[in-house]
């Protein structure tokens, strides 16, 4: 879609507001202020967006809620993603790779998460797109993944968040001879460095958000590898909540099931400095930020570095 550089600006605005709290131990804060940047910058854009992933309910979120018209309904009817800081901790604690990221596909064709808050995740390269399954053991994953990327398993770098949860994945990938890249926070990131040639990162595994399960398929969608997903509710009323909501729990969700639509668009700006995207910046000329644009429908990615030099 030809939004994508538009929607870049809303990244960019978020990304601005939210590197202002890097450092400060004030996720709240910092979230906050992304949240109403990003709000700003989508009524400057044409665009009829509706928030498909956002910061929750209507009552719960005074903006960017589930539901919530964006845009000034001059333009494209699309879903949008949002999480205008995604690795709230990492914005806080002055860690790297917090970024601001949104993806957008024609109306109707992103996955509703409802209530579910987790999905467990298996995320890999296009070459090696057809020969992992989400039900096979980890250890046939990393082999078949291995083969179709020409590599050593040896050689292999997977991206697993550094949870509780994750002890037995991490033993399991260790054992089998494979790199564990361990994160506190941000699986979007590890999903984008997973179909990101180059990276550093082969293959991303575990069970992270479930909205940042979608919104990493628009980027998935745009760069061409595959995600595969199932819902892995951590509490009895999560699950119940998902299944009163009418969702399929067992359901292996693959990027089609995810974002039904090869014009799916995403966009990041980097917050804090990391490896992957490089943080807001200042100097002389102004205000610095690096994003990644993607673009399905055009087939484009792009890296840019704006200078903001007209934010009073
Ligand atoms: P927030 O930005 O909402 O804090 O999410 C950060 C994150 O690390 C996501 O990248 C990940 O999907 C999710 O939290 C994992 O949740 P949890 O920390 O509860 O395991």
């Amino acid at each position: 879609m030809n939004i994508a550089f538009d929607l870049m600006k809303v990244t960019e605005a978020a990304a601005i507001e939210a590197a202002k709290w890097v450092g400060t131990g004030r996720k709240r804060a910092g979230d906050g202020a992304a949240v109403a940047a990003m709000r700003k910058a989508f009524s400057n854009i044409d665009l009829s967006g509706r928030v498909v992933i956002g910061e929750g309910e209507k009552d719960e979120a005074p903006m960017l809620y589930t539901g919530e018209e964006v845009g000034n309904g001059q333009g494209l009817a699309v879903d949008i993603a949002v999480d205008p800081v995604e690795g709230t901790n990492l914005m806080a604690l002055g860690r790297p790779n917090a970024i601001a990221v949104l993806g957008a596909s024609p109306r109707g064709s992103m996955y509703d998460p409802g209530p579910s808050y987790y999905m467990n995740k298996l995320v890999v390269p296009k070459a090696a797109a057809q020969v992992v399954d989400i039900d096979a053991p980890v250890e046939d994953n990393l082999d078949n993944t291995a083969k179709a990327l020409g590599k050593a398993v040896r050689d292999l770098v997977i991206f697993v968040l550094d949870k509780p949860r994750h002890v037995e994945l991490i033993r399991r990938i260790r054992a089998k001879g494979a790199r564990v890249q361990l994160h506190t926070d941000g699986d979007v990131a590890g999903s984008l460095m997973a179909v990101t040639p180059g990276s550093g990162v082969d293959m991303m595994m575990g069970t992270g958000g479930t909205p940042e399960g979608v919104i990493s398929a628009c980027a998935v969608v745009a760069l061409g590898g595959a995600i595969f997903g199932r819902l892995d509710p951590k509490t009895e009323e999560e699950r119940k909540a998902v299944i009163e909501y009418g969702t399929e729990i067992d359901r292996v969700l693959t990027t089609t099931d995810l974002v039904d639509s090869e014009k799916a668009c995403f966009v990041a700006t980097g917050i804090s400095g990391g490896t992957f995207l490089a943080g807001v910046e200042n100097d002389e000329s102004g205000i610095i930020t690096h994003s990644m644009v993607l673009d399905g429908g055009a087939g484009h990615l792009c890296m840019v570095r704006s200078v903001h030099t007209n934010l009073g």
